[in-house]
């Protein structure tokens, strides 16, 4: 959580992201807009289905061909903007620019490769100069930092021999071995036990302190949010429903939506465990999308016109923004 650093490097401007169905286009992703700031981590929150995958994965350039489709709005960074870059350019972005932790690590693991084979080829495609001794001295040191213990024999290891955890760990080691600029992390823990998640947390914020990389920290959890963010991206129903710095968010929540996220996180109180709120209603289908507020039908406040309208960002504090007529 680096503070001194302000520097904007990615400006993602009205990115809408498209998939042609058997049932006609649809927008995962509308008109989303947010900065990432160097040694910062950028949180993205929302329910199942929001749309953080697919914003992840434009930004990457790694949406699935020929259905998926950046539709308009840019995604600037350094001098290029990503969403109209030529395929070979994107290459050499993915890696040393910005790299990404998936949401299923067993399916980004190639089953057949040693563990040190697969991180020496990110070694390889990034540091091109390096000799064989070099990548091995590199892939274990890089195995010891993600906090793999005994590295040196895990870099004889394959995937189904090593534990949920670890195997993540090899996920983190293979995206940081092109020393991104910025790291996109989707639901990274999810699938991992409590202490584990911990230290995995712990360990991302740790390297993101020595290399001052930033990150987007994608997540369903706003618990998680609060620990490692600095600003937070609320989104709904593929678009963003509020924006804020992490204290600012939790402190005055100012969308329906993210107040409801809020009284949803389970809170331990004395010895007790809370209940908690579930949201009532469902989600819009991307199919089906009414007119106006995306959460009219779900929302406490929804009054009259916020089924005509979508409601636009508007300023409601100090680099706080949220989309709702409420405001
Ligand atoms: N390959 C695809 N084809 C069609 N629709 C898709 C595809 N991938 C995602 N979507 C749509 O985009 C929505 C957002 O997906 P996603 O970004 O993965 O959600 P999440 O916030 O859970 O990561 C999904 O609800 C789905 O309707
Ligand atoms: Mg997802």
């Amino acid at each position: 959580m680096g503070k001194m650093n302000q520097e904007v490097i990615l400006k993602v401007k009205n990115l809408v992201t498209a998939f042609d169905t058997e049932e006609g286009r649809i927008r995962a992703v509308e008109n989303v807009s947010f900065e990432v700031k160097k040694g910062q981590t950028m949180g993205i929150v929302g329910e199942s289905g929001c749309g953080k995958s697919v914003t992840a994965l434009s930004i990457m350039r790694l949406l699935p061909k020929p259905t998926g489709m950046i539709e308009s709005g840019q995604i600037l960074f350094h001098d290029n903007d990503i969403a109209t870059l030529p395929a070979e350019k994107m290459h050499e972005i993915r890696g040393y620019g910005i790299s990404m932790i998936f949401q299923e690590p067993m399916t980004a693991l190639n089953p057949v490769h040693k563990i040190g084979r697969q991180l020496g080829e990110v070694f390889q495609l990034h540091f091109p100069k390096m000799n064989d001794k070099e990548i091995r001295e590199k892939s274990v040191e890089m195995l010891q930092k993600v906090g793999i213990p005994e590295p040196v024999q895990r870099m004889d290891e394959y995937q189904h021999q090593i534990s949920g955890g670890m195997r993540q760990r090899v996920m983190i080691a293979m995206a940081l071995a092109g020393e991104p600029d910025i790291l996109i992390a989707d639901e990274p823990t999810t699938a991992l036990d409590v202490t584990i998640q911990a230290q995995i947390l712990k360990l991302m914020e740790a390297l993101q302190r020595e290399t001052g990389m930033a990150i987007i920290f994608i997540t369903h959890a706003l618990g998680v949010i609060a620990e490692i963010c600095d600003d937070v991206l609320v989104m709904y129903a593929g678009t963003v429903a509020e924006k804020a710095p992490v204290v600012e968010l939790f402190k005055d929540p100012k969308h329906p939506y993210t107040r409801d996220l809020l009284s949803s996180i389970p809170r331990l109180e004395g010895k007790r465990k809370t209940r908690l709120n579930v949201i009532r209603g469902m989600v819009p289908s991307l199919y089906e999308l009414p007119a106006g507020c995306r959460y009219q039908n779900r929302c406490p406040y929804a009054m009259q016109g916020c089924e005509i309208e979508s409601p636009p960002l508007k300023s409601v504090g100090e680099k706080h923004f949220a989309g709702c007529f409420l405001m």
